[in-house]
């Protein structure tokens, strides 16, 4: 292991430049317009992987973005790791509020990375924390260290739902046919509490749209005897949460998963300052279910959010309009157990049958994804464990996370396998916001750990 150190240390800076190189690239899968740059980035990825010494590297077309593969199968009888992360970013809007280029990474010093962190999109989400694993490789490659065969799957779409990943995995179940999947795409307590990822929640989206009148109406002529689909829409959101902030759809928290009272204590043992919490996004209170802590109400309990809003008049000045339609994009994240085709079904049907008679309403269903909980007592989590209390000298934590990796649950479906969410990013790395940034100090410690992580799987796997 001395020697996979020694490599990435001496190779630091190449490591670093080699990112940059991928976090220039803007490849943004919710916007065709960057399709060429989706495919650079895949590019880039695979004569990456092909220089670590990968095999059988392919970029892979697919239905959308391709999906790179690779692998280093070392011994017929070590176990096999399928390293999967994510080549997509989010779109960088709104562009105005970046203090500099999201395509343009620079190293900037904060509060919390007085080591300094790279600030690109993507930086966290995911292509730093993917390409710590590229890099792991490479080093363990280089020092003819690698205890257990390796295969990557990279893809392009996990911004936008993977759409086509399940079909890919299904077409190609032997090439993938693995012990265990290992992502890097979560987050740490922080730099010196480590955590182990072992909860996402699941997601349900959906648009809405409301119609009232067959046109745009003048609304001093028509205002006060026509409903605005707007403001009924706003009623008809507002009454999806109760005095208590529970969502009043019907049947909605039938599969949702109570922990018990030890459960919930041992939750509370994991730090988390209120204050800081607070102040970290500038608010003067926090909100959420009844009964619930905010540790809680971000992890164990779902949660139904409007993402955007509009219809009528939103340009310059004022234009005095009874608008035709009013649409809004809705978010429900759920916890394990809840299935999220069931809980669409369940919304679609409530919104229709709270809409009042002034107006129809449609419902339209975008991805979604069942959520996941990982155990602890399995070799693959207790590997991880191992290696982070080697590089963090101490032992991290397990933690539910409030986000969302769809193909987790289908990875253990299709596979029959667990996952390993072994995070180096933070809560306040903005990731999908303006300034996304990666401590350099999460990075390389990502780069340093993941090598260990190999190490003590093939132990354990003995
Ligand atoms: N990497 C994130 C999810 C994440 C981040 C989980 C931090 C836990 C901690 C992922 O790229 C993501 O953004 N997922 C989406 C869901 C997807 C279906 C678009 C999300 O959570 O909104
Ligand atoms: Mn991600
Ligand atoms: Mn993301």
């Amino acid at each position: 292991m001395q020697k996979v150190q020694k490599y990435i240390e001496e190779n630091k800076e190449r490591f670093l430049d080699e990112l940059f190189e991928l976090l220039r690239i803007p490849s943004v899968s919710a916007d065709s317009a960057y399709a060429g740059d989706v495919s650079k980035a895949a590019d880039f990825i695979a004569a990456k992987l092909e220089q670590a010494g990968a095999d059988k590297v392919e970029v892979c077309p697919t239905d959308g973005n391709p999906i790179i593969y690779g692998e280093k199968i070392v011994g017929k009888n070590l176990p096999t790791v399928l390293v999967y992360g994510h080549y997509d970013v989010q779109p960088a809007d709104p562009v105005e509020l970046w203090e500099s280029g999201p395509f343009e990474p620079v190293i900037k010093k904060t509060k919390l990375h007085p080591d300094g962190a790279i600030f690109a999109r993507g930086s966290s989400d995911d292509k730093g924390q993917m390409f710590m694993h590229v890099k792991a490789f490479e080093a363990m490659m280089a020092a003819g260290e690698l205890p257990c065969n390796i295969k990557f799957m990279i893809e392009g779409e996990e911004e936008v739902g993977s759409v086509h990943l399940g079909t890919f995995c299904k077409e190609n179940k032997d090439r993938l046919a693995c012990d265990m999947v290992l992502i890097s795409d979560t987050g740490l307590i922080a730099n010196d509490v480590p955590s182990i990822t072992v909860g996402l929640r699941g997601l349900s989206y959906v648009e809405v749209k409301v119609t009232g009148p067959n046109r745009d109406l003048h609304s001093g002529l028509y205002g006060g005897a026509v409903a605005n689909p707007i403001n009924i829409l706003c009623d008809m959101i507002a009454s999806l949460h109760d005095e208590n902030n529970h969502i009043t759809i019907p049947g909605f928290y039938d599969d949702v998963e109570e922990l018990t009272d030890e459960e919930r204590a041992e939750m509370a043992k994991a730090p988390f300052d209120l204050q800081e919490f607070k102040d970290s996004i500038g608010i003067k209170a926090v909100w959420g279910e009844k009964g619930y802590s905010t540790l809680e109400r971000v992890s164990i309990r779902p949660t139904l959010d409007v993402n955007g809003i509009w219809g009528g008049y939103t340009g310059e000045g004022a234009k005095t309009v009874l608008p035709s339609e009013a649409w809004a994009k809705i978010s429900m994240r759920l916890v394990p157990h809840q299935d999220y085709k069931k809980i669409t079904e369940l919304f679609s049907n409530h919104f229709k049958a709270i809409a009042p008679e002034f107006v129809t309403v449609e419902v339209f269903p975008h991805h979604g994804g069942q959520g996941a909980v990982t155990p602890t007592n399995t070799p693959e989590y207790k590997a991880a464990a191992k290696a982070m209390e080697i590089t963090f000298g101490k032992k991290p934590i397990p933690q539910r996370s409030g986000g969302s990796i769809p193909i987790v649950a289908m990875f253990e479906e299709i596979f029959g396998v667990k996952t390993v969410l072994m995070g180096f990013g933070l809560d306040s790395d903005a990731i999908h916001s303006p300034n996304e940034h990666f401590g350099l100090f999460n990075y390389y410690k990502g780069i340093e750990t993941i090598p260990y992580f190999y190490q003590e799987y093939a132990k354990m796997k003995k």
